[in-house]
């Protein structure tokens, strides 16, 4: 039987919402630094909180040529890592906007930016296969590790293409899949919430961007951990200058 969108949603939430609380109550972060730390160069990280977590799967920062005065949204921004990264690099003329539908998520990342005085970066309730974001007015989308949870990935290839300015960016780290999943790794909800239940395979992926109007699909770069059927990936698709405000 397979699982509805509410049933992964509702799980998605529980599990990121529980891994939200457990930072929040603890002194002193969780063991993630160690982890954050083979992600990203280790200079872009030092300064941060300990309990500015990584839940992610790649480095989308690295990957996204972010420019001063450029908007940013993060899809799925968790405890605000990426956004922290992100505003650094746009600087005081341009903003990031961290969207997250988890509210102890949204807390953590708050509190995250408090601690920071980071005052270009927003964190917005919302779900990314709607997102509460005007047209045509975002010049990067980047995301770590969470496409993959969401039950109608067309959705969010649709929204992202909406929502990014002509020209506009790209740039990803997703869990991919190097065979298809049983259809009870699929109904597994906690492999969901542990990013590769949902996961698509790359060719399906880079289909679905180009359906949705990207172009200059690419995959920059793989990483396979372990023996399972499923690596992380970065990847990069951009909407043509030429595109319209909107769909
Ligand atoms: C694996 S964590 C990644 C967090 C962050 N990107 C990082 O690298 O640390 C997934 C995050 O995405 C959020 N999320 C999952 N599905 C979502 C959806 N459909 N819309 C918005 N946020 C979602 C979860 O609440 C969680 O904070």
């Amino acid at each position: 039987m397979a699982r509805t969108a509410d049933e992964i949603k509702e799980a998605v939430k529980e599990h990121y919402g529980g891994r939200a609380r457990e930072v929040a109550s603890s002194c002193c972060g969780t063991d993630s630094k160690g982890y954050r730390d083979k992600l990203y160069v280790v200079d872009e990280v030092a300064d941060l909180p300990e309990t500015v977590t990584s839940y992610g799967c790649g480095n989308p920062t690295a990957i996204a040529g972010l420019r001063e005065g450029e908007v940013v949204v993060d899809l799925g921004s968790g405890a605000g890592l990426d956004c922290f990264i992100a505003a650094k690099a746009v600087g005081e003329r341009g903003r990031v906007i961290g969207l997250d539908m988890t509210d102890d998520m949204l807390a953590l990342a708050n509190a995250n930016r408090d601690k920071l005085g980071a005052t270009n970066v927003e964190f917005r309730k919302g779900e990314m296969e709607s997102m509460p974001i005007d047209d045509a007015k975002v010049d990067v989308i980047i995301s770590n590790c969470v496409i993959n949870l969401s039950p109608d990935k067309d959705a969010v290839f649709r929204e992202s293409f909406r929502v990014l300015a002509p020209g506009g960016r790209f740039h990803v780290s997703d869990i991919v899949l190097s065979r298809d999943l049983s259809s009870e790794e699929r109904d597994d909800l906690s492999l969901w919430a542990g990013c590769a239940a949902g996961a698509l395979l790359e060719s399906d992926y880079l289909g679905r961007l180009v359906q949705a109007g990207f172009t200059n699909v690419s995959v920059d770069s793989r990483s396979k951990v372990g023996e399972k059927p499923w690596y992380s990936a970065t990847i990069s698709a951009h909407k043509p200058r030429n595109a319209g405000g909107c769909c």
